[in-house]
């Protein structure tokens, strides 16, 4: 486990370009690897959780060769793996890589680390079987690790428990290799890049909206090889979205990020709250500058669209005037981390004053006026607590110390790399998008 020390500082200047976005990287993979033919990929993510999807993929004898920030993908059939195949810390990728598997005619053995086998599996479990796929978890529960194959599945209409993209695209990967369309209804519309990115590989899908309901249909089939070019993840830049605002002095342009539907929640949040920010539609760049920030709202409703975010918002609320609160967040109880404890009690050390009550999160920003305090904070291994904690140490009166730094790769290995660059008011340049980043 390593330890990140972060001091307070002056302003953050410069542009950045953030990671290639994380769950198109993982999307792009698994439909490269069931092309028939060579894929293009420039842009992948650089974090562990992305490689381990490459190398799974691999191990079921999809070839891949990269150079120079490019990869290219051989896809095609599928064969058998040797041993288990190990998604490390990611929750995307074991449940879409159950979604894809099912569908084979051969078993495979999904498994990852302690946090991925506490995660709730029987969310894919349940509508994999419902489509006929042999499926088991550990221990009689559907915990992980996951047996996942058999093949000879039925097309189903599914409607999501909960609003989880995850959930959609394991059942949208599995309907490509069943016997009639699959179609998946939410309630709450969650990120939408399987649909998108299948019907740009040319595989068909439908999708309406009917008596508020979101509804995805796509037909058995499989995808032509393609090249894709992976635009920066809106969920790294929201990092440096609220450093920039909560910095004095600071002004920070994320260059070309993703600015599709259900990703984008937390620019309209931090508007809202006062922040300078402006998001060039056309060239995806996004430019934020130091404001006063003020509490506001979050509803259920909106929390599909920033989920990954509630961590990050969060310090944002401890720097802005006024109580902001977060309704209908329990999901973020089963991410990397139980991100509702650890955001309560990792900013409640450095002096915010956060608290849980029940499925809310309500943050009262700048206690008696006095700002966070450096201290030491435990990632507990998770990326996204790890990185919110060292954006609120920018602001914190003395150095933090963060445990379980190590955390951070799974998902943006130069995090720390892109701070110092900000600090010197540089403007690096996309030297980490490349897929062997972080191996
Ligand atoms: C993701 C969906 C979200 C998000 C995760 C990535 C995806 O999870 O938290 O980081 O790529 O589909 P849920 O589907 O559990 O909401």
């Amino acid at each position: 486990m390593t330890v990140q020390r972060v001091e307070p500082g002056g302003p953050l200047r410069g542009r950045i370009q953030v990671p290639g976005d994380k769950s198109i990287s993982h999307r792009m993979l698994i439909l490269a690897a069931l092309a028939d033919g060579t894929s293009t990929i420039r842009g992948l993510s650089g974090g562990d959780d992305v490689l381990r999807t490459r190398r799974i993929l691999e191990a079921l004898g999809i070839r891949t060769f990269e150079a120079a920030g490019v990869l290219n993908v051989h896809g095609g059939a599928l064969s058998p793996a040797k041993g288990p195949l190990d998604v490390g810390n990611s929750g995307t990728g074991i449940r879409l890589l159950a979604g894809l598997l099912a569908g084979m005619d051969f078993l495979s053995v999904l498994d990852g680390d302690d946090s991925i086998r506490r995660r709730p599996m029987d969310r894919v479990l349940e509508p994999l079987r419902a489509m006929g796929a042999t499926v088991a978890g550990r221990e009689g529960s559907d915990l992980a690790p996951l047996t996942v194959g058999g093949g000879g599945l039925s097309g189903i209409e599914y409607r999501l428990p909960v609003a989880s993209a995850q959930v959609k695209g394991c059942v949208l990967f599995a309907g490509l290799s069943a016997d009639s369309p699959t179609t998946v209804i939410e309630d709450r519309p969650s990120r939408a890049h399987t649909e998108e990115l299948m019907l740009a590989t040319g595989i068909t899908v439908d999708e309406s909206s009917e008596d508020g309901l979101n509804v995805t249909t796509v037909h058995p089939g499989r995808p032509e090889p393609f090249t894709h070019d992976i635009a920066g993840d809106p969920s790294q830049a929201a990092f440096w979205a609220v450093a920039a605002a909560i910095v004095p002095g600071s002004e920070v342009v994320l260059g070309n990020v993703y600015a599709g539907p259900a990703r984008l929640g937390f620019v309209e949040v931090l508007q809202r709250m006062g922040a300078h920010l402006v998001l060039d539609p056309a060239s995806g760049d996004m430019t934020v500058r130091n404001s006063e920030l003020v509490g506001t709202d979050i509803a259920a409703d909106e929390v599909p669209g920033l989920v990954d975010e509630v961590p990050i918002l969060a310090v944002a609320a401890a720097m802005a005037e006024g109580v902001t609160t977060f309704d209908g967040v329990e999901e973020l109880r089963i991410k990397e981390s139980d991100r509702l404890a650890a955001v309560e009690s990792q900013l409640g050390r450095m002096g915010a004053e956060v608290r849980v009550e029940n499925d809310r999160l309500v943050v009262t920003g700048r206690p008696e006026g006095v700002g966070l305090r450096g201290v030491g904070v435990d990632s507990h291994g998770d990326h996204r607590i790890a990185m919110a904690c060292a954006v609120a140490a920018l602001v914190a009166k003395g150095p933090t110390t963060i445990t379980g730094w190590d955390a951070v790769s799974t998902s943006y290995p130069d995090f720390y790399g892109h701070l110092q660059a900000l600090r010197n008011g540089n403007r690096p340049e996309v030297a980490d998008r490349s897929a062997d980043e972080g191996s």
